[in-house]
């Protein structure tokens, strides 16, 4: 069976109305992890979470993962490769995973993972792309550049990854109004309540597709 025959029955799955099986990739605190289990949780999502993958270790998304009986692995990033990094990913979810989930996660994946998942990963970034994105651009920075930019508006996007960086078509976004006395921090606050709404919606929009691309 080629690859597309393969990849169209795994999306049998969602059709018979059987859960997506989903990993989640991770580099903080799981704020964003944690919506989508609580979102489980509550039946609002019908998704399973196969595997939630770090690329370093000791951090508080792990323990949200354990603490919810979910399958953990941590890729140090400090000690791989990118390429390394991203086929270990790669043949860690290759088998059970319909969909990957980038939430939070800073290392750029590359190779095999990108051509086997087109369309199958998704990521969610703390701006409206194409604003504020690309290289370099993450957490705080973002927020500071908004501010200093004077945005009255700034908000989150989810959106598909492709092989540049936060690049992927756009799948959805939330904004969020930028008042005069907003620092970086109480934006990213703001931003972030969003991003918690909109990781959740995005993920249910692509089951309801049954496309996933
Ligand atoms: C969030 O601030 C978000 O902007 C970006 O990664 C940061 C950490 O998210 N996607 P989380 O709490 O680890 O989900």
């Amino acid at each position: 069976m080629n690859n597309n025959n393969n990849n169209n029955c795994k999306f049998n799955n969602i059709s018979n109305n059987k859960p997506l099986n989903i990993a989640v990739l991770v580099s903080g605190s799981g704020s964003n992890l944690q919506s989508i289990i609580d979102a489980i949780k509550l039946k609002n999502l019908n998704c399973k979470i196969i595997a939630v993958i770090s690329d370093r270790p000791d951090v508080f998304a792990l323990n949200r993962a354990k603490k919810n009986n979910i399958s953990t692995y941590v890729f140090d990033r400090r000690k791989l490769t990118r390429i390394q990094l991203s086929d270990l990913i790669f043949e860690t979810i290759v088998d059970n995973v319909h969909l990957i989930v980038l939430a939070g996660f800073l290392s750029i994946l590359e190779g095999k993972i990108l051509e086997e998942y087109k369309n199958k990963i998704i990521n969610i970034h703390p701006s409206l792309i194409p604003a504020f994105c690309g290289k370099g651009m993450y957490g705080m920075k973002v927020h500071k550049s908004v501010i200093d930019y004077g945005c009255q508006y700034t908000g989150c996007t989810v959106h598909y990854v492709d092989n540049g960086i936060d690049t992927g078509k756009i799948i959805l976004q939330k904004i969020v109004k930028v008042t005069p006395f907003d620092t970086p921090d109480s934006l990213s606050k703001k931003v972030l309540k969003e991003e918690h709404i909109a990781i959740v919606e995005a993920i249910k929009l692509l089951i309801e597709s049954e496309k996933l691309v």
